[in-house]
């Protein structure tokens, strides 16, 4: 069960519950925001609910609700119990970008949200407000700690790394020494063109590669008295998804590496995407899509499960370099 063509157990469901954000990241979407799904286009609360029954029932036990902002979801903390409590489903986890976790992580954690990946990437308050658009640093760092007060278990911060933003990535990296964070640095996908579109022109030249990250770091790292980054071999915060972890000696958190361009994880895939109006998606950065929303809609399972299979059969063995998708990161959800 939930097996596919090349024989990977495909476990993990992401699934966007909305393309609405309340920031505006440069690298994910335009600043006018994008022709939105209209509310009648997306899966309501119940039809997502039902859709995770019907693939708890292929094998899916998995998770991560992500968006846009799924934090901006009318609902969301009752989609999160419903879904917790869906028989088979054993996790339920989210990206998020923290802004609204200082008044809703408490009842997300009460309805059974097991742990949060929060999107943050940089430390300077006004380069925060540059790559976001309008974002303030400041609701950030307080979802962090009332993530980390409320007790998801781990707390990942995913940081987006470009070469021509010059992020002070040590900083970063030390984020995971007095507190039990895990910080993520991943390979700017140059996906949605979305960059191109607004001028920006980061390129494939933007992408570091993990391997070249890790020596800046460990340079940065050992002049600063901090030592080098170990792998840390055995005791990775829990994650279903690519990132290889690395720890300095002594801290409580990890540094994570997430290198999606630099080095393929395909063969280790075992998700599937669901975006906020119904479509599945066997791989990020491939356009073919199966829509299950109409027989969603209909009440006709036996369709659903029927084209949910043929998504999973539909997995492709790789990505083959084909970097780039019709939609932008923001409809996808990462
Ligand atoms: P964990 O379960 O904590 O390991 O989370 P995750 O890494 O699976 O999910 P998250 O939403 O935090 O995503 C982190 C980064 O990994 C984002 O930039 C995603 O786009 C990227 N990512 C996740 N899954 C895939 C994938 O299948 N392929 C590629 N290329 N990137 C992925
Ligand atoms: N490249 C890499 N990561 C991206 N994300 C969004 N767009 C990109 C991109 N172009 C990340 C977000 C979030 C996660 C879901 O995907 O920062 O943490
Ligand atoms: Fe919003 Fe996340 Fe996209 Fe930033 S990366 S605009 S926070 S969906």
């Amino acid at each position: 069960m939930g097996l596919d063509q090349h024989g990977r157990s495909i476990d993990y469901l992401r699934i966007s519950i909305t393309d609405r954000c309340n920031l505006r990241c440069l690298y994910c979407m335009p600043e006018e925001g994008v022709a939105w799904q209209p509310h009648d286009a997306m899966l309501s609360l119940e039809e997502i609910q039902h859709f995770v029954q019907l693939a708890a029932a292929e094998g899916f036990s998995r998770i991560r609700l992500t968006g846009g902002e799924p934090l901006v979801r009318l609902g969301v903390t009752d989609l999160v119990r419903n879904i917790s409590n869906t028989p088979g489903i054993e996790r339920v986890a989210m990206t998020t970008n923290g802004i609204l976790l200082p008044d809703m992580a408490a009842a997300l954690r009460e309805a059974g949200l097991s742990r949060v990946n929060i999107s943050l990437d940089t430390l300077d308050p006004e380069q925060f407000t540059y790559i976001t658009r309008w974002g303030r640093i400041e609701d950030v760092f307080a979802g962090i700690d009332t993530a980390l007060i409320v007790g998801f278990d781990p707390v990942k911060i995913n940081a987006v790394v470009v070469r021509s933003l010059n992020q002070d990535l040590l900083a970063f990296a030390k984020l995971s020494l007095a507190r039990p964070l895990h910080v993520r640095f991943i390979e700017y996908m140059p996906v949605g063109d979305v960059c191109g579109s607004d001028g920006l022109g980061w390129t494939a030249a933007d992408t570091i590669p993990n391997e070249e990250l890790i020596q800046l770091i460990n340079d940065h790292a050992r002049a600063d008295g901090i030592g080098e980054l170990k792998p840390i071999g055995g005791q990775e915060p829990e994650g279903w998804g690519p990132a290889r972890y690395y720890t300095f000696e002594g801290a409580q958190g990890t540094v994570g590496f997430i290198s999606a361009i630099s080095r393929h994880f395909c063969a280790e895939c075992n998700r599937l995407r669901m975006t906020a109006e119904g479509t599945l998606r066997p791989c990020l950065f491939s356009d073919l899509e199966f829509s299950i929303a109409a027989p969603l809609r209909a009440g006709d399972d036996v369709a659903v499960r029927r084209i949910l299979r043929e998504a999973l059969d539909s997995k492709p063995d790789e990505h083959h370099n084909r970097v780039g998708t019709e939609r932008l990161m923001s409809q996808i959800g990462g």
